[in-house]
């Protein structure tokens, strides 16, 4: 899948390395839960490929044409914990800290809406992240999702005593997603 910028692309056995040096930057786990260690990333890469696998969606490899060949995810992934909320498929990302204040995570986020709207047939896509990540609720906020504060909740696998447990959950409907996702969805379902 291509954008203007990107290549949103399955893993390669190459990716595993650069994976492995941005889950170990602090800077970039800030808000997640802390640094991995090599095995924990490759673990991840593993999940990731193996819900490609099973579903037909996942976390896509980003590759910026005409530069960097990986510089993180941005995809589709089912929550693997019980809330409010769930089941539901949610859309996330994660980018090499020299890849942010470009729109890469918005521009293959709006890919990956695409993606989920029109040829899964999904009708509502949610995000979350802890209410402190401003980063990544900027990015929900420019796809076009809301929030609705009453469905904040607290995170079960994030310590009660962590400035992380508290999340916010957004959500975007196929009928109200903007126009370059719903009309990706219209010729879809009409070829
Ligand atoms: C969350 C994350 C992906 C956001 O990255 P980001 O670069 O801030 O978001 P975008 O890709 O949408 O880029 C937007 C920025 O690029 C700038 N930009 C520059 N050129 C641009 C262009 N051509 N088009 C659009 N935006 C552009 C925008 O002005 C904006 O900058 P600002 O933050 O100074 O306002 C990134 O911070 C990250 O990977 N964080 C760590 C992992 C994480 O927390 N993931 C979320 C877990 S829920």
């Amino acid at each position: 899948m291509s954008t203007d910028r990107l290549l949103l692309r399955g893993w390669r056995e190459s990716d595993r390395e650069p994976f492995a040096a941005l889950n170990a930057d602090p800077e970039v786990t800030e808000f997640l839960l802390g640094p991995m260690t090599r095995a924990e990333s490759d673990a991840m890469v593993d999940r990731i490929e193996a819900s490609f696998a099973a579903k037909g969606y996942g976390l896509w490899a980003v590759e910026v044409v005409g530069g960097p060949e990986f510089v993180g995810y941005v995809g589709l992934w089912d929550p693997t914990f019980e809330a409010p909320f769930t089941p539901a498929v949610e859309i996330g990302w994660r980018l090499a800290r020299s890849a942010w204040g470009h729109g890469y995570a918005t521009e293959g986020a709006q890919a990956a809406l695409r993606y989920a709207f029109g040829t899964v047939g999904l009708a509502e896509v949610v995000s979350f992240t802890a209410a402190v990540n401003v980063r990544s609720r900027a990015v929900m906020e420019r796809l076009g999702m809301t929030r609705d504060p009453d469905e904040d909740f607290d995170h079960p696998r994030v310590a009660v005593d962590s400035p992380l447990h508290r999340h916010v959950l957004y959500r975007l409907a196929s009928t109200a997603a903007p126009s370059t996702a719903r009309a990706s969805h219209q010729a879809s379902s009409s070829s």
